[in-house]
């Protein structure tokens, strides 16, 4: 296996950015928009991560057309055919990850549940993107559960996934308004937008080893990676 980039018990100060773009695996099941934010971040070749293969667990993943459209090698592996054998599935992903010699995971809308195996193998070089501001409304159907419970700001979040699901090291998250009137979907598309800028920066980061374990927390040294909000009431009410 390469060297990990994220040490999970590592302190003290950031390593220095390793030479070369790191070989990064794109895994999605579906339409693909954050994959193709991030084909788009590294096309330039100066962006610290390469995307050297898409990898799906079904064959109709849209994204599948997107990234063969950019050239970029792909795979899948049927998640219907390993039925009842997650530790296969995983065989079987892990062989493709290998075969291109993978250094970082980025998962992009993949629907799978991976083992404390898998994930234990890959900690530190395995992110997430989840579509809300967690640890609120981890799972599915957050948009709905935001609008339901009445949150004034909803959001995205990148992490470096931990046995558990939606949990793990928070790197970057963006915070966007609830407003009068928001339907799921309306919700779902302004986050999207958000979850587009940000899963590229959140990416470069990892590759750029800009990224260290702090008692289990993530400290990121870069600009931008710092919370910025503030409630624009500068006056409160009485
Ligand atoms: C995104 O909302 C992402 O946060 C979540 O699944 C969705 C995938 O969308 N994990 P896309 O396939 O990237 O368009």
């Amino acid at each position: 296996m390469p060297a990990a980039v994220v040490q999970p018990a590592a302190t003290g100060s950031a390593a220095p950015n390793p030479p070369g773009r790191k070989r990064t695996a794109v895994l999605i099941s579906g339409r693909g928009s954050n994959l193709a934010a991030l084909l788009a971040a590294a096309a330039d070749p100066a962006y610290p991560a390469e995307i050297v293969l898409v990898l799906a667990n079904k064959g109709t993943a849209a994204g599948l057309a997107t990234a063969r459209a950019a050239g970029i090698p792909t795979a899948v592996v049927e998640s219907r055919a390993f039925k009842g054998d997650r530790a296969g599935f995983e065989a079987a992903m892990q062989a493709e990850l290998k075969r291109h010699d993978v250094e970082l995971i980025a998962l992009a809308g993949f629907m799978r549940v991976l083992t404390e195996d898998f994930v234990t193998r890959w900690f530190g070089r395995l992110v997430n993107i989840h579509p809300s501001l967690l640890p609120s409304f981890p799972g599915l159907e957050t948009h709905e559960r935001a609008l339901a419970a009445g949150v004034r700001l909803h959001g995205c979040t990148v992490h470096l996934v931990s046995p558990g699901v939606d949990e793990g090291p928070i790197l970057a998250q963006a915070a966007v308004p609830v407003l009068a009137g928001d339907d799921a979907e309306s919700l779902a598309a302004r986050v999207l937008a958000q979850e587009h800028r940000l899963y590229p920066a959140a990416l470069a980061w990892l590759a750029a080893g800009r990224v260290r374990l702090v008692a289990g927390r993530a400290m990121v040294d870069a600009d931008g990676a710092a919370g910025a909000l503030v409630n624009p009431l500068a006056n409160p009410l009485p």
